[in-house]
């Protein structure tokens, strides 16, 4: 599976520690589109980067990060085809797969300590999707994209 990862200056160190947790599954690709540096960017700006790759299908699903989460998941849901969960806990982030089938997980890196964080990420990403009635609920919420 590959997985685009992105973040703002609010979460530069959070998306290192991200990307230490994603090293752990086999076979899982992590591409990075930045930022790099403390510097001061624009969150819509990386949840554009990482939900191009969603949409255009050459990855997966993303990971989303800035100071609080709730910037980027907002821009990340903007976007057609998108399905970003902000997570700040472990139930949440296995609900969002397993009943929201949800393609990106935002994170606030203000917020959440590396541990608690890896913890969400590993349970992010080895939840399935559960589908029958919550396909349902989930053909519903993309279907108020063309409304
Ligand atoms: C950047 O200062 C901050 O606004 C951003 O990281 C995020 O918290 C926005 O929601």
């Amino acid at each position: 599976m590959k997985i685009t990862i992105g973040s703002d200056h609010g979460a530069v160190e959070l998306k290192e520690e991200v990307k230490n947790v994603l090293a752990e599954f086999e076979g899982v690709e992590v591409k990075d589109v930045g930022t790099f540096t403390t510097d001061s960017v624009d969150y819509p700006d990386i949840a554009e980067k990482v939900c191009a790759d969603i949409v255009s299908g050459e990855s997966e699903r993303g990971i989303v990060l800035c100071g609080t989460g709730i910037g980027i998941s907002i821009a990340a849901n903007k976007i057609k085809g998108i399905r970003c969960a902000l997570c700040h806990d472990v139930f949440s982030a296995k609900k969002s797969r397993e009943h929201n089938n949800a393609n990106v997980l935002a994170m606030g890196g203000r917020v959440i300590g590396f541990g608690p964080a890896g913890e969400i990420v590993r349970a992010w990403m080895t939840t399935e999707f559960g589908g029958d009635r919550h396909e349902r609920r989930v053909n519903k919420i993309m279907a108020l994209e063309n409304k």
